[in-house]
C-alpha cells in the first residue's frame, strides 16, 4: 500500500492556527515544563512537537517516530524512521508524554495491544499517554461516495481498536478536540488529489479523478466543517 505522505503537507493539519489550537488543548491536559520528555508516535513532519519545543525549550528535544521520513521534516526534534512498536521495544528512554495522534488505524488489534503495553512500560512516574482519533459517529470530513465508504470502514475499525484501548488503559478520561476548518474548495480538492487521508491510499488514479469531479460539483467554494477528534488521556 502507498505510504501516507501528505497528511500534514500544507493542509489545515499543518496550519499555524491548527497547531496553536491543538497545543493549547494539550496544555489543558498536560503540565509541561522544561524537563518534560515527549515521544510522538506517527509524528508525520513533527509539526506538533516542534512547536511545543519552540515554546517550552525542553532540556531534552522531543522525539518523533514515523515509518515515513518526509522531506520537510522539522529540524528541532529527534526523528527516528521506524515502526513505532519496534522503536518502543528497543529504546532505553522513558517519557513523560506519549502522543499517538491519528495513527491507531495503521495497526491491527494485536499490534495495538503490543504498542500500548510497550508505551506503558516506557512511561515515567505520572507519565501520560494521549491518544487521538477521528470521531467515529457523524464525522464531517467531506467525502465523495467511495471515499465515504472507505472512511466509514476505517472508523468502524477504530471503534474496535478503541474498545481494546479502553481495556488496556484503565482509569482513562475521554474528551474531544474540535477544530473549525475553513478552507477553499480548491485547496481541499488538491488535498484529495494528494491522498491526504489514508482512506484514499488504495484508490486508483481514475477513482480519485472521478471523486474530485463529484466533490467539485457538490461542494461550495469555501468549505467549513468541524474536525473533531476523540482524545483518550491515560495517566500512570
Ligand atoms: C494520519 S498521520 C498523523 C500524523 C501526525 N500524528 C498528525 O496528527 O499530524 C499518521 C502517521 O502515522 C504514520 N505511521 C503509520 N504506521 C506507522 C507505524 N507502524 N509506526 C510509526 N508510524 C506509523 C504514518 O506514516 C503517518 O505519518
Amino acid at each position: 500500500m502507498k505510504k501516507l505522505r501528505n497528511w500534514d503537507n500544507k493542509t489545515w493539519l499543518s496550519s499555524k492556527k491548527y497547531i496553536f489550537s491543538f497545543n493549547n488543548f494539550l496544555r489543558s491536559k498536560i503540565k509541561f515544563d522544561k524537563n518534560t520528555q515527549i515521544l510522538d508516535i506517527g509524528c508525520g513532519r513533527g509539526n506538533i512537537i516542534s512547536s511545543l519545543h519552540k515554546k517550552y525549550k525542553f532540556y531534552n528535544k522531543p522525539i518523533g517516530v514515523d515509518i515515513v521520513k518526509n522531506k520537510s521534516l522539522k529540524k528541532n526534534i529527534f526523528f527516528f524512521k521506524s515502526d513505532a512498536i519496534h522503536y518502543l521495544k528497543k529504546t532505553n528512554k522513558n517519557f513523560d508524554v506519549i502522543l499517538i495522534k491519528q495513527t491507531i488505524h495503521f495497526f491491527n488489534k494485536n499490534q495495538i495491544k503490543l504498542l500500548l503495553s510497550y508505551a506503558k512500560l516506557k512511561l515515567r512516574d505520572k507519565g501520560q499517554i494521549l491518544l487521538f482519533s477521528l470521531k467515529t459517529k457523524d464525522n464531517q470530513i467531506p467525502c465523495f461516495k467511495s471515499m465515504g465508504i472507505n472512511l466509514k470502514k476505517s472508523l468502524k475499525k477504530d471503534e474496535e481498536l478503541l474498545k481494546i484501548i479502553k481495556k488496556n488503559l484503565k482509569n482513562l478520561k475521554e474528551v474531544y478536540f474540535n477544530f473549525r476548518v475553513n478552507i477553499s474548495k480548491q485547496v481541499y480538492l488538491r488535498m484529495i488529489r494528494d491522498r491526504y487521508i489514508s482512506c484514499l491510499l488504495k484508490m486508483s488514479v481514475k477513482e480519485i479523478k472521478l471523486g474530485i469531479s463529484e466533490l467539485n460539483l457538490r461542494l461550495k467554494n469555501q468549505i467549513r466543517f468541524t474536525d473533531t477528534l476523540k482524545c483518550i488521556v491515560f495517566r500512570k
